[in-house]
């Protein structure tokens, strides 16, 4: 749906883009993810028109992205610092935006109470928008994107700011919107939400791709699973590193004092076969199971998070 080949872009002397690749495949939430300058938002506001690469192609639907009005049709976007007329109400922004779209009529104004109804803003859609809180700020930001009923909503970091709560509402209101047939490229630093709701991510550092792939198979390559053995003293630790790493079902083996950090895929068939080993050997203190993060994950190609 959107193809970017190698992107890039720089502003005076900051190289912001070097290399950047990034595909976007019809009706996936795909997450963008990286640390702070790594170039998630130039990548969004490149693949949203509002800035053209130096270099390397955009493709939105097959056709390129310079045909700038074609596009813009299909992409609804949701900026990292949105900007709202404060003193206005959210119908009232709603109804300015669709008439720059050259919408109007019962059309826009049904158009507007579906959008306002489906994130949640009936209680507050007619009250200036100075008095609403970060969240209902977002949501508004959603609104106004979805107003043309784009294909693909891009989101730069639609959740930064919001409490827990709000953010789990949120993480509902992207997918619904999926499910209801969007297409959603969305950025964000909080890797556990990425997890819970992307199947796919790309990877990005300092301007280039390092890794683009399904959530599951990178967990396939990196392991799904994490067994924590902590043994009495650091010789023992060693020792039994070393000779886990020797398994066929142990992808890697890390080791912290007097804890062993064993990573594999299958846990109904691994962990027996783990802890029997571990058992012959030396005393368990103790086991404890837990699932590989994209943190993990993002450590593994990356080499740290710095976000
Ligand atoms: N308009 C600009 N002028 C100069 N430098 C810029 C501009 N926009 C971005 N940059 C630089 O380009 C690099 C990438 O910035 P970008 O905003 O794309 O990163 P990001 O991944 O979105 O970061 P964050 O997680 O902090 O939002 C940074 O070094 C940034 O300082
Ligand atoms: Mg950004």
């Amino acid at each position: 749906m959107i193809v970017a080949n190698d992107l890039t872009k720089r502003f005076g002397k900051v190289e912001a883009l070097k290399g950047l690749d990034l595909h976007l495949k019809k009706g996936s939430i795909h997450g963008l993810i990286g640390p702070n300058g790594a170039g998630k938002s130039t990548t969004i506001k490149i693949l949203s028109t509002l800035i053209h690469p130096d270099s390397g192609d955009v493709t939105v639907n097959d056709i390129p992205i310079k045909r700038g009005v074609k596009v813009r049709s299909m992409i609804g976007v949701v900026p990292e610092t949105p900007r709202l007329h404060e003193n206005k109400s959210a119908r009232s922004e709603l109804m300015y935006h669709g008439r720059l779209y050259g919408m109007g009529g019962k059309e826009l104004s049904s158009q507007i109470s579906d959008i306002i109804y489906s994130l949640h803003l009936e209680d507050v859609a007619d009250r200036p928008m100075r008095g609403y809180s970060t969240g209902m700020k977002k949501r508004v930001a959603v609104a106004l994107a979805l107003l043309h009923d784009p294909e693909i909503l891009l989101l730069d970091e639609p959740m930064s700011g919001l409490d827990p709560t709000i953010r789990k509402q949120f993480k509902d209101i992207i997918l619904e919107l999926n499910l209801k047939g969007k297409t959603i490229l969305v950025s964000d630093h909080d890797l556990y939400t990425v997890d819970e709701l992307c199947d796919s991510v790309t990877i990005i550092q300092d301007g280039k791709t390092v890794v683009e792939d399904t959530i599951d198979s990178l967990r396939h390559k990196t392991g799904n699973i994490a067994i924590e053995l902590k043994v009495s003293d650091m010789m023992a630790a060693e020792k039994l590193s070393y000779d886990l790493s020797s398994l066929d079902c142990v992808i890697d083996v890390s080791q912290n004092r007097e804890l062993v950090i064993v990573k594999i895929r299958e846990p109904e068939t691994d962990i027996p076969v783990i802890i029997r080993m571990a058992s012959e050997q030396t005393a368990i203190l103790e086991a404890r199971q837990t699932k590989i993060t994209l943190e993990d994950i993002f450590m593994k190609f990356a080499g740290g998070y710095h976000g």
